[in-house]
């Protein structure tokens, strides 16, 4: 948390994206027999599986293990998450009154997020002083699952309603801010120390599109927080460009994907902004001297931020060794 707020803790703090998950055996033995959206709003589930990394690689914070789509599921769409596909809904939001349909349901209450707020608060509990992280999709990203219907390369259905038809765009991401909100403000009162927002599809646009289009909703989506003094990350893949846009939405902090060197993120970024990142996941399987030298050049660079939490520029790969994250956070501290 201190190095969030831009100091430099004599101890440089790292954790990993998708650090709970498929490339912890512990992991895959949990979930047998479980769906995943299932296993989200199963609270003792949830806080096991968010648990298991924490005791493994001796990493800095926490991150609640759940879903982008968890919000829009208690909201009472239809999605499930499919194995090797990700999120697939039951039918697309297309129209003025697919939208319609949706904001019909209504706003995403507290007792909705019951399982979520249970989820974190045994947690909490026992992470001791290990921070926890609360997370949620933006806006753009959950709109671009619910205007596929599922995912996509390039997102062309939803970057073709935002222009089309922007009043039903803007209906439908607005509408997306408040239930990923409420489900950002459910983990922050349950005793999440801060939050990140995912945009993980973010980088299929221009920076006019997303100045135009998305980040007002991004920043709706983040003042649900506003008032509960938590820092707030904000990632993107692919966002090179829109950095200083992300930025300025209202996060404390920018998430860096693996392809810009966090020296140059820094400078784009005026030198005034505490950066994440951004070990390239696809080096976790190279041999350990590359990966090595990779991590210390990573730490290297981020040290001209004003803050620095080391992490990967995406999520840990299902197919990781976990022995090796665990040489990777050793490294980080011994460094
Ligand atoms: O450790 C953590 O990072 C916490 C858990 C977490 C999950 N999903 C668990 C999960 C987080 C932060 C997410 C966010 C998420 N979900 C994002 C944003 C981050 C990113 O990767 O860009 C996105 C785009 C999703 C949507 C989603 N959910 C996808 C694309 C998939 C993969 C589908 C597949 O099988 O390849 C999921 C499923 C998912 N979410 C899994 C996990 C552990 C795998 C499900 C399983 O084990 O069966």
């Amino acid at each position: 948390m201190r190095a969030y707020s831009g100091e430099r803790p004599e101890r440089r703090p790292v954790w990993f994206m998708r650090q709970a998950g498929r490339s912890l055996p512990e992991y895959r033995e949990a979930r047998v027999g479980t769906a995943m959206l299932d296993a989200c709003l199963d609270p003792a589930l949830a806080s096991e599986i968010t648990l298991q990394p924490v005791r493994r690689h001796d990493v800095d914070a926490a991150i609640f293990f759940s879903d982008i789509v968890v919000p829009l599921k208690l909201a009472g769409v239809d999605v499930e998450i499919k194995p090797g596909v990700g999120p697939v809904m039951g039918s697309a939001v297309r129209t003025a009154d697919d939208v319609a349909r949706l904001r019909d349901l209504g706003p995403l209450t507290p007792q909705a997020l019951q399982p979520v707020s249970e989820g974190v608060a045994l947690t909490v509990a026992a992470l001791g002083s290990t921070p926890l992280i609360g997370f949620a999709g933006a806006p753009f990203t959950l709109a671009a699952y619910l205007v596929e219907g599922g995912p996509s390369r390039d997102h062309l259905a939803a970057r073709t309603l935002m222009h089309a038809d922007p009043a039903t765009w803007t209906a439908l991401t607005e509408w997306a801010a408040d239930v990923t909100g409420a489900f950002l403000r459910a983990q922050v009162l349950a005793g999440a120390s801060a939050t990140q927002l995912f945009d993980s599809w973010a980088g299929s646009l221009g920076l006019a599109d997303y100045t135009a289009h998305v980040a007002p909703a991004s920043a709706r989506a983040l003042s649900h927080v506003q008032d509960l003094g938590v820092k707030k990350v904000h990632f993107g893949t692919g966002t090179s460009e829109l950095l200083g846009a992300m930025r300025d939405v209202g996060a404390d902090v920018i998430g860096v994907d693996y392809r810009l060197p966090l020296d140059e993120a820094n400078r784009r970024l005026g030198g005034t902004t505490p950066l994440q990142g951004n070990i390239d996941p696809a080096l976790l399987a190279a041999p350990w001297p590359v990966l090595e030298a990779h991590v210390r050049d990573v730490v290297a660079r981020g040290s001209v931020a004003p803050g620095h939490v080391v992490n990967l520029g995406h999520g840990v790969p299902p197919e990781t060794d976990p022995t090796v994250l665990t040489r990777v956070a050793q490294l980080v501290h011994d460094i």
